[in-house]
């Protein structure tokens, strides 16, 4: 072996060893007899297959304040923010800021990330950047590209046109963004022309879906009923979805039997949606996060993402996957342990089923060695104390080791 990893431990509790080598996990025991070139003592923590960041927009992020900041909180004030400063988006910029905040992922812990870069301006700019990124990343951390029309599908001539280059040039997955379409005809168009493409381009496909408060917004039985038709079920996955947490329990119910049949995915953004929606409601206010519990129950895939780090919708925003769970937690109401450790799951292994990852992810002999280590015993204490990722290991290297803050008491 290259490299063994003592006296680590699964989220189930068990002890393992791990061997790896030539960026493959070899072997994982509870004491493996082998010896190896370099030998790391985890010193009992846990070892999880690492973060996986669902939905982030890495071309506008690290630009909050630039050239204004959000005044309103709301989504729509975002997109009038961004449409002035993505005038002046350089290659240089985005692939400037897109690899600060993948580093600032990684050290955390995250090694597969989806990033939806901006198709509604004419030069492409930010997402030739992030494809730029992709490849000069791909040895330390993977990233999935969304082509994703911020300005609608529909709302220029010339966007659609942009969307089929984006394809052209290489775009891993069709977004598309119907409830801000102009009408709501326009939405439901948007829908099927998303799966036509994604058809014809072979690729996935991840769409901004209700991200409003507005009960009337239901372009998630749409984009169900073509997955559904279309049969291109996990390939689909509906990102934000907080409309659904505002319909009324009779339609829900309706809906929840076509989305079990459609089998999609589901990411919800907890940080951005508990800020961004209810920003029109007086008391109670709603709080904007789709129904993660009820999906889950349904046996529904749902993973969870950042979206924004320092940007015209959200201010705030380190990358940590371990606080997104932690408020998912809390505004989903999934306080039992077993919510807590389904939670654990949202920022991994369900990651990974939207992503589409397949067998190139997991904590298990034969897998890529794709591995981190906390500073906590369990899933649960990792979310309850926002614990420290001390060890991330990509492709077989140790990438990034990080010692966990040490507190003295010096009186008292
Ligand atoms: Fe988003």
């Amino acid at each position: 072996m290259e490299l063994i990893l003592r006296d680590g431990r699964l989220s189930s509790g068990e002890a393992v060893d791990i061997g790896l080598e030539g960026g493959i996990i070899r072997a994982m025991e509870p004491r493996l007899t082998a010896e190896a070139a370099q030998e790391i003592d985890l010193g009992g923590q846990m070892v999880s297959p690492p973060f996986v960041e669902s939905h982030i927009h890495l071309d506008s992020a690290l630009t909050a304040g630039d050239p204004r900041w959000n005044q309103s909180g709301t989504l729509f004030e975002g997109i009038e923010i961004w449409r002035d400063r993505k005038q002046s988006l350089t290659l240089e910029d985005v692939k400037a800021r897109a690899i600060a905040t993948l580093k600032l992922q990684a050290q955390q812990g995250v090694l597969f990330v989806r990033s939806h870069a901006d198709v509604s301006e004419t030069s492409l700019v930010a997402l030739k950047a992030l494809l730029e990124v992709r490849d000069s990343v791909k040895d330390w951390i993977t990233l999935q590209v969304v082509a994703f029309p911020q300005d609608g599908l529909y709302g220029s001539p010339g966007n659609l046109d942009l969307m089929e280059e984006a394809l052209t040039l290489g775009a891993d997955a069709v977004g598309g963004i119907p409830h801000y379409e102009m009408t709501r005809e326009d939405g439901v168009q948007s829908v099927h022309r998303i799966f036509e493409l994604a058809q014809r381009y072979d690729r996935l496909i991840d769409i901004h879906c209700d991200e409003i408060d507005d009960d009337q917004s239901r372009f998630l039985e749409v984009v169900a009923a073509c997955a559904v038709r279309s049969g291109l079920g996990s390939r689909v996955t509906a990102s934000h979805t907080t409309a659904f947490a505002s319909y009324n329990n009779a339609y829900a119910f309706k809906l929840m039997g076509l989305l079990a049949r459609s089998a999609i995915n589901f990411v919800a953004n907890p940080l951005i949606n508990i800020t961004l929606q209810g920003r029109t409601d007086t008391y109670p206010k709603r709080r904007g996060v789709t129904r993660v519990k009820e999906l889950w129950h349904q046996g529904l895939n749902v993973s969870l993402g950042n979206d924004c780090v320092q940007d015209p919708w959200y201010s705030l925003g380190d990358g940590n996957m371990l606080t997104v769970a932690a408020m998912a937690v809390h505004i989903c109401q999934m306080t039992g342990q077993d919510e807590i450790a389904a939670c654990y799951d949202m920022i991994t292994t369900n990651g990974a089923k939207t992503l589409a990852l397949g067998n190139t992810y997991g904590l298990a002999v034969g897998q890529p060695a794709n591995l981190i280590v906390l500073d906590a015993p369990s899933p649960y204490e990792a979310i309850r104390r926002n614990a420290t990722v001390t060890h991330v290991f990509s492709r077989g290297k140790l990438l990034v080791h990080t010692k966990p803050a040490e507190v003295r008491w010096v009186s008292g």
